[in-house]
C-alpha cells in the first residue's frame, strides 16, 4: 500500500496536486480550484482490494479521477477536486468493511477501532504500524466545504453488457450485514470417540450452511454467502471442536435483509441447541441501503447521453465507498460494463473503449457540474 501511495503520489504531484495520507491510511490528493475559498468535488475508490483479486476493482475509479484531472492540462474549476484512494474497503483484513470511507464521515470510532485481525492485531495498532497516528483520525474528515462525492467502479456483474451499453448510473445500493459465526464443540479422538457421543461444531455448522443457502434461495433478490471459515484444531484425527464463519448477507430492503439474518441466527441457535454445541455471534456490520443523489444522478445522465450512451440506471449489488460518503454529502458513482459480469477474480477486466468512454462521460460531467449554480451552492450536511 506504501509503494501504491508513492505511485499515485508520482501521477498527481506534477499536476500541481497536494498529497498526504490521511490517519486512517486513504491517500488523499487535492487539486486546488480557481480561488484558495473554492469549495472542493471528491472523486476516487478504494486502492485495497480481496486475495486473488482482479486488477480493476476500486483502483479503476482512482485512475479515472487522476486521468480526468491530466485532461484538464491545469485548468482551473469554480471548485477544487479532492482524489481519495480509500483504505480496507473490502473488509479482508478486520471482518469489516469500508474503514477508510468511514474515517470522513466521522464513524472510524473506538468500537472500530478495537476491533482485531486474525493475529490480533487490532485496528488502531495496524494504523500505528503504518506509521500513522490515531489520533489525527478527526482530521481525516471531509472538508466542510465539500458539494458531492462521485466514484467510478467496474459494474462487477452483467447487466450492461447484456444490454451492450459501456456504462451505467447507480440509482441505490444495495444494504449488506456481516456476521461472525462461532460453532463451539469438543474436540476429541477421532478414532475412538463414537458418532454418538461427539460434539462436532463442524457438522453443526455444515448444517447451518445449508440453511444459508435455502435462505437465501427462498427470497427474490436475496444473496447470502459464507466466504470464510476456520476450524480448530484442524487435523484429520481430531473432531472438529470449534468453527468460525464469516456470513455476508445483502438485499435492497433493510426489511428483508434483516428478517433473514434474524431467521438464520434461530436456526443457528436451534442446530446449536440440537446437537447439544454452543454458539457465538457477532455483528460486524449491519450497512443499510443508500440512495444515490438525484441531482448528481440527472448530471450524469445527461453526461452519460452526450457521451453516447444510453443512461441505463442499476442497482448496485456490491458495496462502495459511496454508501458511506452519502451519509454526510451528496454522492453517485458510474458503473463500466464488466465482461463476463467476472470480479473479486483474477479473470476480472475492462475494455480500452469502455474506459474511454468513461473518460469521456467525467470530463462532460465536469463540465457541467462547474457550470450550474445549484451544485456550486450544495455543501456538506451537519
Ligand atoms: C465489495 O467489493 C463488496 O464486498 O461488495
Ligand atoms: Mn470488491
Ligand atoms: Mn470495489
Amino acid at each position: 500500500m506504501r509503494q501504491c501511495h508513492r505511485e499515485i503520489a508520482r501521477w498527481m504531484e506534477p499536476l500541481g496536486a497536494q498529497v498526504r495520507v490521511d490517519a486512517a491510511g486513504n491517500f488523499r490528493g487535492f487539486y486546488p480550484g480557481e480561488h484558495a475559498s473554492s469549495p472542493r468535488l471528491i472523486l476516487g475508490s478504494h486502492l485495497d482490494t480481496v486475495p486473488n483479486a482482479g486488477a480493476y476493482d476500486g483502483v479503476l475509479g482512482v485512475v479515472l479521477a487522476i486521468t480526468l484531472l491530466e485532461a484538464f492540462k491545469e485548468r482551473k474549476l469554480p471548485f477544487g477536486i479532492e482524489v481519495v484512494g480509500f483504505s480496507e474497503e473490502e473488509g479482508v483484513r478486520f471482518g469489516t468493511p469500508f474503514i477508510g470511507s468511514r474515517a470522513l464521515i466521522g464513524r472510524l470510532d473506538d468500537e472500530l477501532l478495537n476491533l482485531q485481525d486474525a493475529e490480533g492485531i487490532s485496528v488502531r495498532r495496524a494504523i500505528q504500524q503504518f506509521g500513522l497516528n490515531p489520533q489525527e483520525i478527526p482530521r481525516a474528515h471531509v472538508d466542510p466545504d465539500t458539494l458531492g462525492f462521485i466514484e467510478f467502479h467496474i459494474e462487477q456483474g452483467p447487466v450492461l453488457e447484456e444490454l451492450g451499453c459501456p456504462l451505467g448510473v447507480v440509482e441505490a445500493i444495495a444494504g449488506q450485514n456481516r456476521l461472525e459465526f462461532i460453532f463451539l464443540g469438543r474436540a476429541n479422538h477421532a478414532g475412538t470417540t463414537p458418532m454418538h457421543l461427539r460434539y462436532d461444531a463442524l457438522a453443526g455448522a455444515a448444517e447451518w450452511l445449508g440453511e444459508v443457502e435455502r435462505a437465501a434461495k427462498a427470497v427474490p433478490e436475496a444473496v447470502a454467502t459464507v466466504g470464510k471459515i476456520k476450524v480448530k484444531p484442524g487435523a484429520t484425527n481430531v473432531v472438529p471442536g470449534e468453527v468460525h464463519l464469516a456470513l455476508d448477507i445483502r438485499h435492497r430492503s433493510d426489511e428483508i435483509r434483516t428478517k433473514i439474518v434474524s431467521q438464520l441466527i434461530r436456526k443457528a441457535e436451534q442446530i446449536s441447541e440440537r446437537r447439544g454445541l454452543r454458539l457465538q455471534h457477532k455483528v460486524l456490520l449491519c450497512q443499510q441501503a443508500v440512495r444515490m443523489d438525484g441531482f448528481l444522478l440527472q448530471q450524469i445522465e445527461l453526461a452519460l447521453q452526450k457521451a453516447g450512451c444510453v443512461p441505463h440506471r442499476l442497482v448496485s449489488g456490491a458495496g462502495h465507498d459511496a454508501m458511506i460518503l452519502a451519509e454526510k454529502v451528496p454522492a453517485a458513482m458510474i458503473f463500466l460494463r464488466t465482461p463476463g459480469g467476472i470480479s473479486h477474480d483474477p479473470a476480472e477486466s475492462v475494455t480500452a473503449e469502455d474506459v474511454e468512454k468513461a473518460i469521456e462521460c467525467g470530463l462532460h460531467l465536469l463540465d457541467q457540474l462547474a457550470s450550474p449554480p445549484v451544485f456550486l451552492k450544495r455543501t456538506v450536511r451537519a
